[in-house]
C-alpha cells in the first residue's frame, strides 16, 4: 500500500505545531522545572543504558513522536523484517540480519529455506575452523601455525569485522595479527603484504557479491604475491591452505581459484552493511574464538528481543531513532557526531557511517516519490577526548546544531583507573557543557571577579559565551564486552530502520553508490589505452589527461 507522504499525516503535523511551541525550550528550564527528568527520559536494555535527558523535549513530544511512529506503521515493519517479508522491495529481498543471531531451534523458513539450520550449519564450520587455526592444527603450507590473518573485503565486508576485532582486542588470540586491506589504492595492499609471511599468512577474501572491483583487484594481486613465493608444483595445495572466501556466489569463488570447499557462505538476504553477524565476521571468530563470537552474537539477539517486544515509549532503538528523527526535522540537525569515549571503538564512527548513511541517503521513498522532508543527517565523529582538541569547538560555539551521541563503558579493560576517571569525566563535561552553555552574564561575572577592567571584559565576554542548549544522548555500558558490542551494533541498526520507516524509505538498497562505478571503469580503461574525450566534460578530461602522464 502507497504511503501517505510525511508531512501529509496528521501526527507529522502535530509535530509541526508542537515544534513552535518547543522553539525557545531552554534544557536548563526543562531539568529546573522536573527533578525527576533523568529518571523520566532514560531508558536500559541489554546491557546498556541510554540517557535522552539531554534534549529539547519533553513528555508531550515523545507522545507525538510515539504517535507518529504508530501511524507510520513501524510495529508493522519491524515484525515484517523479522518475519522474513521481502521488505527490501527495489531489490526483492528479505532483510534477515536478526536471524543471523537468533538461537538455535527458531523456525523460520524462507521460500522453503530452513533459515534456522542453514545458518546454525555455517556457524558450526566456523567453530571448527576458527578452533583449527587459532588452536595450531591448520598449518600452512610448509607446516608452520598461522600467525597473520588478512581480510580483503570493503565497505560491510571490512567496516564491521575491522571495527569489531578492534574493540574486542582484548579479548584476541596472542599468535594471531589481523590486518584488514580495502582500498584499490595498492599503498594498502603494500603495507600490509610487508608485514607477512607467505609460510604462515591466511587470506580471507570476503565479498557478498565477489564482483566488487577493489576486492577483486586486491584478492588478485595477494594470490600472485602469494603464487610468486610457493614452488609451482605444490601452488594448489599452498593457496587452498591460505586462501578462504566468504561470499554469497559460489560461481565466482571458484572462477577466482578457491576451493568451495574453503568457502563460507551467506545469504542475499543479508546486507553487505548488516553482515558482520554472518560468515563475513570470520576475522571476529579468528581473532576472540567462537564463543566470544557467539556472545557478540547474543548480546544482538538480546537487543532484538527488546526492540520486538518493549512498546515504542520504552523501546530503546524506537527512541533514539524518534529522539534523532526530531533533531534532524525539527531543530535543522545537519549531522550527527558519534562520540565514543573509549578508544577501542576508534572505528565505530565509520562503521555507522556505512550503516546509516548508505541505508538512508536517500530522497525517494519507497514508492518512487520524492520526500517532502531532510533525511538522513551525516554521521561523522572519533573517539573521545581526542575530538574535543580538533572540532568540538564547532559543536560549542558554531552556527549549526549537531546533536553528538556519547558512548562510554563504566569499567575499562585496564588498570590505569585515573585515566579512566578523567575519561569519564570529560565525557560527563562535555554532555553537561552542551546542555548548559554559560550565559554572557555568568562570562561577565568570571571576568570581573578575575579582576579585569571593564572594557576587557566587555571585549572579552562574547567570545567566552556558550550558547549550550545543544542536544546529546549518551550511551552507557558495564563494560566493552563481545556482549555489549553486539548489542549496541544492533541498537544502531534498529535506530536506522525505524527512521527509514518513518521517512518511508527502502533502508536496505544502495542504488547511489553505482553510477560512480560504471565511470570508474570507463576511466580505467581510458588510462590504460584510448582517451575518449567525447564522453566527459573538460574538468574529467583535464585530470585524465594529467594522470595518463603518469603511466
Ligand atoms: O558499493 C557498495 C557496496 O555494495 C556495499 O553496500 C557493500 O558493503 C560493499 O559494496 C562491498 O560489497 P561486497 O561485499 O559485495 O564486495
Amino acid at each position: 500500500m502507497r504511503q501517505p507522504s510525511l508531512t501529509s499525516t496528521a501526527s507529522f503535523q502535530a509535530l509541526e505545531n508542537h515544534a513552535l511551541e518547543a522553539e525557545d525550550w531552554e534544557m536548563r528550564k526543562l531539568f529546573a522545572a522536573d527533578p525527576q527528568r533523568f529518571e523520566r527520559f532514560s531508558s536500559e536494555a541489554a546491557g546498556l543504558f541510554l540517557d535522552y535527558s539531554k534534549n529539547r523535549l519533553d513528555g508531550r513530544t515523545l507522545e507525538l513522536l510515539a504517535a507518529l511512529a504508530r501511524e507510520r506503521g513501524v510495529e508493522r515493519q519491524r515484525d515484517a523484517m523479522f518475519a522474513g517479508e521481502r521488505i527490501n522491495n527495489t531489490e526483492n529481498r528479505a532483510v534477515l540480519h536478526t536471524a543471523l543471531r537468533a538461537p538455535r531451534g527458531s523456525t523460520l523458513v524462507l521460500d522453503g529455506q530452513d533459515v534456522d539450520a542453514e545458518v546454525h550449519a555455517v556457524l558450526d564450520r566456523i567453530r571448527s575452523f576458527t578452533d583449527a587455526v587459532r588452536g595450531g592444527e591448520w598449518l600452512g603450507h610448509t607446516g608452520k601455525p598461522i600467525t597473520d590473518i588478512v581480510n580483503i573485503g570493503i565497505g560491510g565486508s571490512d567496516l564491521g569485522p575491522k571495527m569489531v576485532v578492534l574493540a574486542l582486542r582484548h579479548y584476541a588470540h596472542p599468535r594471531l595479527a589481523l590486518h584488514f586491506v580495502s582500498n584499490v589504492d595498492g599503498h594498502d595492499m603494500d603495507a600490509t603484504l610487508s608485514q607477512v609471511d607467505p609460510e604462515t599468512t591466511l587470506f580471507i577474501v570476503a565479498s557478498k557479491t565477489f564482483t566488487t572491483a577493489e576486492t577483486m583487484m586486491n584478492a588478485q594481486t595477494a594470490r600472485r604475491w602469494f603464487l610468486e613465493r610457493v614452488p609451482a608444483e605444490s601452488a594448489d595445495a599452498a593457496l587452498a591452505k591460505h586462501f578462504v572466501a566468504v561470499s554469497t556466489n559460489v560461481e565466482a569463488i571458484k572462477t577466482f581459484g578457491i576451493d568451495p570447499a574453503n568457502m563460507f557462505p551467506f545469504w542475499d538476504w543479508v546486507g553487505g552493511r548488516y553482515s558482520v553477524w554472518s560468515a563475513i565476521g570470520l576475522p571476529v571468530a579468528l581473532a576472540v574464538g567462537f564463543g566470544y563470537f557467539s556472545d557478540f552474537l547474543a548480546g544482538a539477539h538480546e537487543m532484538d528481543q527488546h526492540f520486538r517486544n518493549a512498546p515504542i515509549e520504552q523501546n530503546m532503538p524506537m527512541i533514539l531513532a524518534l529522539v534523532g528523527f526530531w533533531n534532524r526535522e525539527f531543530l535543522d540537525a545537519h549531522s550527527v557526531t558519534i562520540a565514543p569515549y573509549h578508544q577501542d571503538l576508534n572505528r565505530f564512527p565509520a562503521y555507522l557511517q556505512q550503516l546509516d548513511m548508505e541505508s538512508n541517503g536517500k530522497s525517494v521513498t519507497r514508492d518512487g516519490d520524492p520526500v517532502d522532508t531532510p533525511t538522513c543527517p551525516a554521521i561523522w565523529g572519533e573517539p573521545g577526548t581526542n575530538g574535543q582538541h580538533a572540532y568540538f569547538q564547532l559543536l560549542h560555539q558554531g552556527t549549526d546544531l549537531t546533536p553528538i551521541d556519547f558512548i562510554a563503558a563504566l569499567r575499562p579493560a585496564h588498570e590505569m583507573e585515573q585515566h579512566h576517571r578523567a575519561l569519564l569525566a570529560n565525557c560527563f563535561a562535555q554532555s553537561e557543557a552542551f546542555m548548559k552553555g554559560k550565559t554572557i552574564d555568568e562570562v561577565r561575572a568570571d571576568l570581573q571577579a578575575q579582576g579585569l577592567p571593564p572594557e576587557e571584559v566587555e571585549r572579552l565576554a562574547p567570545h567566552k559565551t556558550f550558547p549550550g542548549n545543544r542536544p546529546s544522548n549518551t550511551i552507557l555500558m558495564e563494560r566493552l564486552t563481545p556482549s555489549t558490542l553486539g548489542a549496541l551494533i544492533a541498537l544502531y541498526e534498529h535506530k536506522t530502520f525505524v527512521q527509514g520507516v518513518l521517512w518511508n524509505l527502502n533502508s536496505f538498497d544502495q542504488w547511489g553508490v553505482e553510477l560512480g562505478k560504471v565511470l570508474a571503469k570507463r576511466i580505467e580503461a581510458e588510462l590504460a589505452g584510448e582517451p575518449q574525450p567525447d564522453l566527459h566534460d573538460s574538468s574529467t578530461n583535464g585530470l585524465v589527461a594529467r594522470a595518463r602522464d603518469a603511466f
